[in-house]
C-alpha cells in the first residue's frame, strides 16, 4: 500500500471510529426513522377512495336536553344540510338520529329551538332554523348530537359563516369497537 492511500484509509478509519463518525451514524438512523414514520402519509392513502376523516367532536355545552321533538324546522333564515357517513369507507348511514339545538333570535336557549331528525336512505339530513346569533362571546353555532347503531355517538357543533342562509356539513362517524 503506497503512502497516500495509507493516509486515506487512516483518515476514513478515524472518521468512522471518532465522535464525528458516530454523529454521522446518528444522523443516518434519524433519517431512516423519519422516513419510516412518513410511510403512513403517502398520497395513495389520502385519496377520496380512502377512509373519511371522522368529524371532530366539540363541547356539549350546558343547554342540551334529551328527547327534543321530531321536526326538521324550528324557524326560518338558515338551512343546514349534509350527509351522515361512516369513516370506514365514506358510505352514507341511513336512519342516524340527529339532535340539533341552538340559541333563538333573542340569544337564549329554549325548547322552541331544539329538534330531533333522521338521515334518509341516502344519509342526507336537512335542518331549518333561524340564523344562530353569537352567544356570550362565542361565534354563531348549532349544536349537534348524532347517534347511529354500531357507531360511536358524536357531539359536535356547526359554525355557519356570517350572513349565510344555507350551509353544508357532512358528518363522519366512527364505528364502535
Ligand atoms: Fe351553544
Amino acid at each position: 500500500m503506497n503512502r497516500p492511500l495509507l493516509y486515506l484509509v487512516l483518515c476514513f478509519l478515524f472518521l468512522v471510529f471518532s465522535g464525528l463518525g458516530s454523529i454521522d451514524r446518528e444522523t443516518i438512523l434519524l433519517g431512516l426513522s423519519i422516513a419510516k414514520a412518513e410511510e403512513g402519509t403517502k398520497p395513495s392513502q389520502t385519496t377520496s377512495k380512502g377512509p373519511c376523516k371522522p368529524t371532530p367532536p366539540d363541547a356539549l355545552g350546558p343547554f342540551y336536553t334529551p328527547n327534543a321533538p321530531e321536526r326538521t324546522s324550528v324557524g326560518k333564515g338558515h338551512i343546514l344540510s349534509g350527509v351522515v357517513r361512516t369513516s370506514v369507507d365514506c358510505s352514507p348511514i341511513t336512519g342516524a338520529r340527529i339532535e340539533c339545538w341552538l340559541a333563538g333570535q333573542d340569544g337564549s336557549y329554549d325548547d322552541e329551538h331544539r329538534a330531533t331528525l333522521f338521515s334518509d336512505k341516502t344519509g342526507l339530513y336537512k335542518f331549518e332554523s333561524n340564523f344562530p346569533p353569537p352567544y356570550m362571546g362565542r361565534p354563531s353555532h348549532i349544536h349537534m348530537k348524532i347517534t347511529a347503531k354500531g357507531y360511536q355517538t358524536l357531539i359536535t357543533q356547526y359554525y355557519p359563516a356570517h350572513g349565510k342562509t344555507e350551509g353544508e356539513f357532512d358528518v363522519v362517524l366512527i364505528p364502535e369497537d
